[in-house]
C-alpha cells in the first residue's frame, strides 16, 4: 500500500511516500524557520499561510522523486493534531481534496503518535512493548507502548515542554528561534564544572517533570554573571548552555530509568525534536547500557517534525482498514490515549530487507 503524507502542524511543511513493501521511497521538508525568526517564535498564521504555498509543490516534488504517479497513490494520511489549527487545516483540506480527486482513503495522524514510531523507519527497528519519551517543543511525555494504538501515559511535564525550555533559554542567551540546535552548540564549548543547575523533581517519587523553575534558575545565573551591567561574555554563554542542558538530560535520563524500572522493561524509544541532541542521546546509551537494556532514537533528520513518520503511521492504520467519515476534522488538542488500538495487533514485525512492514 503506497501512502501520501502530510505535516502541516506548526513550522515545518513535511511530505513522503511510504510503501508498506517497499519502505519509504521519497520525502521532502520545508522548514518556516526563517520565516519565523525575527518574531522569536512560531507566528499561527504566517505558519498556515505558508504551508499554503509549499505544500502541493511539496507533494509533486515527491510524487517525482518517487517515480510515482499521483494515480499509484492508494491513501492519504495527513497530520490532524495536536497543533496550530489554522496549520493543521491546510493539510486536512489539502489531504482530503487528494484523496477525493484519487478516490481512495484518508486518513488524520495524530502528530505524536507519529513522531512516536518514527524509529521504525530505522534499519534497528525497536519492538513492541516499549517505554516511549517523547520529547518536542510541545511535548514531554512518558508512555508505556504496547502496539500502535495501545498507549498509557506514565508521566508528563506539569509545566514547560523540554523543547520549550530549550527555546526560551535560547533566547535567554540572545540565540534564535528554535533554540534547541543552538544551545547544543554553544554547550559544546562550555564548562561542565563551572555551573551546577538542579536536577528538577528527580528527588520526588513519579515520573512527571517541571522545567519552569529550572529556567528561572538560568535565569537568575545569567543576572548573577551580569552583576554591574556587564553583557555576558561567549564562556559565559557557553558555560550557562552547558549548565543548562546537562541538567535536562541528567532529568530525562533519571526518569526513562525509572520508567523502565517501574514498568520492568529494556526498551527506551526517544522521539519528538530534542531526541536529536546528542548529549542526551549519548547519556541515554550509557545509563541504559548499565542496566542491560537499550535506546532507539530515529535519524535525526526524522526526530523534528517531518511527512515521513506521518506516512509511516497512517499508512499502518489505513492498511488496517482505519479510515476517516467525509468531515474534515482537525484537533488542536487531542490526548494520544484516545486514540484507537490497530485491529490484529502482533502484526507489527518488520522485514529485514527494506525499512518497512512485511504482513
Ligand atoms: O518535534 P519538533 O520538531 O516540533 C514539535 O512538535 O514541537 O520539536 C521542536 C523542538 C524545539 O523546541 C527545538 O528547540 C527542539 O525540538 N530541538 C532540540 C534539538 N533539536 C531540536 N533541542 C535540543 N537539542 C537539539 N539538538
Ligand atoms: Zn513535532
Amino acid at each position: 500500500m503506497l501512502v501520501l503524507g502530510l505535516e502541516t502542524s506548526c513550522d515545518e511543511t513535511g511530505v513522503a511516500l511510504y510503501d508498506t513493501e517497499r519502505g519509504l521511497l521519497a520525502h521532502a521538508l520545508f522548514s518556516q524557520v526563517d520565516v519565523h525568526v525575527e518574531y522569536g517564535g512560531v507566528v499561527p498564521e504566517l505558519a498556515s499561510r505558508d504551508h499554503v504555498r509549499k505544500t502541493l509543490p511539496l507533494v509533486e516534488e515527491v510524487l517525482q522523486a518517487a517515480g510515482c504517479e499521483g494515480s499509484d497513490v492508494d491513501g492519504v494520511a495527513y497530520t490532524a493534531g495536536p497543533g496550530l489549527a489554522g496549520a493543521l487545516m491546510v493539510g486536512a483540506t489539502l489531504a482530503r481534496a487528494l484523496a477525493w480527486g484519487w478516490g481512495v482513503p484518508v486518513l488524520g495522524v495524530h502528530h505524536m503518535e507519529g513522531h512516536l514510531l518514527a524509529p521504525m523507519l530505522e534499519a534497528q527497528a525497536p519492538q513492541f512493548p516499549f517505554v516511549a519519551l517523547l520529547v518536542s517543543g510541545g511535548h514531554t511525555q512518558l508512555v508505556r507502548v504496547d502496539g500502535i494504538g495501545q498507549y498509557r501515559l506514565l508521566g508528563e511535564s506539569l509545566d514547560d515542554a523540554a523543547g520549550e525550555a530549550f527555546d526560551k533559554v535560547a533566547k535567554m542567551l540572545g540565540l534564535p528561534y528554535p533554540g534547541g540546535p543552538h544551545i547544543a552548540r554553544l554547550a559544546e564549548r562550555g564548562d561542565a564544572q563551572r555551573f551546577d543547575f538542579p536536577r528538577p523533581m528527580v528527588n520526588r517519587p513519579g515520573l512527571d517533570f517541571s522545567f519552569s523553575g529550572l529556567k528561572t534558575y538560568t535565569l537568575n545565573t545569567i543576572a548573577q554573571c551580569r552583576e554591574g551591567g556587564a553583557d555576558l561574555s561567549e564562556q559565559d554563554r557557553c558555560d550557562i548552555a552547558r549548565a543548562f542542558e546537562d541538567a535536562v538530560v541528567a532529568t530525562l535520563v533519571i526518569k526513562c530509568r525509572r520508567a523502565l524500572e517501574q514498568e520492568a522493561l529494556k526498551t527506551l524509544v526517544i522521539a519528538g525534536g530534542v531526541s536529536a541532541n546528542t548529549r542526551l542521546r549519548s547519556a541515554l546509551e550509557t545509563a541504559l547500557a548499565k542496566v542491560s537494556a537499550r535506546v532507539f532514537y530515529p535519524a535525526p533528520m526524522f526526530c523534528t517534525d517531518n511527512g515521513a513518520m506521518i506516512a509511516y503511521a497512517g499508512a499502518q492504520r489505513l492498511q488496517a482498514g482505519q479510515v476517516d467519515d467525509a468531515a474534515t476534522r482537525i484537533r488542536p488538542r487531542w490526548p494520544m490515549e484516545e486514540l484507537p488500538p490497530l485491529p490484529g495487533q502482533g502484526i507489527q514485525q518488520r522485514s529485514t530487507a527494506v525499512p518497512g512492514l512485511s504482513e
